[in-house]
């Protein structure tokens, strides 16, 4: 059955009517489908690629280019989830034009519904600018990586009153700025829900407990196939990464024994045929 695709308003709707949205990264063309049908409402196409796909040891590498041709290959994949690009590091921070110049290659050339970045008040501006030039904008607050060397490594964010403090002032601006949706990152479960209450726009929890709007996690975390750490907020649905390996060496032991291809998996030719030749 066709499926039309998610809005704003359909997200919108579900913060009103008390129900959660769900929010899951995908970087390539067979994952965006899987995620789409599995019914997820959002897809995110997380600069988390630098990591989970591209081997570097952090987000901060990532380049405008690596996230397009991700971003492509995910829409290509998409019919239903409503997919977000993610802005990478100093794609947004450099000049206003720069940012809203990127933020429509997302749009025009990834083929995606909107884009997220990081930051609190200090990049309300850009938010406001990129939603002005008619681009929605998610943000992201909390925890955030593409700057974690600013705030002393990758730890839990808000956990005193002053810093807690200012994490809802900064929703409170993003929302002002124009922000449809903000996506906050390892905080306490009690400052996430106090942010999540006093926003109209939902919120969008990873490491920030149950009472957010919705949740998100890294598709290769969820699925076992990211293996160097796992965060404590991670839930692993399923350990792909052992069942992948496993097949992987049956496949080497048929090859090595001659057991594939079988004759199931073999092209014919008529005994004529290989007379004339
Ligand atoms: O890059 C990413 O995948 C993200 C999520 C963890 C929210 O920003």
């Amino acid at each position: 059955m066709e499926r039309k695709k998610v809005t704003i308003s359909d997200l919108m709707d579900k913060k009103e009517q008390g129900r959660k949205i769900t929010m899951m990264t995908a970087y390539d063309y067979p994952t965006a489908q899987m995620v789409d049908q599995a019914g997820i409402d959002t897809i995110l196409v997380g600069d988390s690629l630098g990591m989970v796909v591209l081997g570097y040891s952090s987000t901060v590498p990532v380049s405008m280019e690596e996230m397009l041709h991700h971003t492509k290959a995910v829409t290509r994949g998409t019919t239903y989830a409503f997919v977000i690009g993610d802005m990478p590091f100093m794609s947004y921070q450099i000049s206003i034009e720069a940012a809203i110049e990127n933020a429509g290659r997302f749009i025009k050339e990834g083929g995606c519904e909107a884009v997220k970045l990081e930051g609190g008040t200090e990049v309300a501006h850009i938010v406001k600018a990129i939603v002005t030039a008619g681009i929605p904008v998610c943000a992201h607050i909390g925890l955030t990586p593409q700057t974690a060397t600013m705030l002393s490594g990758f730890k839990v964010q808000g956990k005193d009153a002053e810093s807690a403090r200012n994490l809802i002032n900064s929703a409170k601006d993003l929302e002002k700025a124009g922000a449809f949706m903000i996506v906050m990152e390892c905080i306490p479960n009690i400052l996430a829900s106090r942010i999540t209450k006093e926003l109209s726009i939902p919120t969008i929890g990873i490491g920030a407990g149950k009472d957010c709007g919705g949740q998100v996690l890294v598709y290769h975390d969820t699925v076992g196939l990211f293996e160097r750490f796992t965060p404590k907020f991670v839930k692993q649905y399923i350990k792909l990464g052992p069942m992948i390996i496993d097949a992987l060496k049956d496949y080497k032991k048929e090859v090595e024994e001659g057991k594939f291809p079988g004759e199931e998996h073999t092209f014919k030719m008529s005994k004529e045929e290989v007379e004339k030749i």
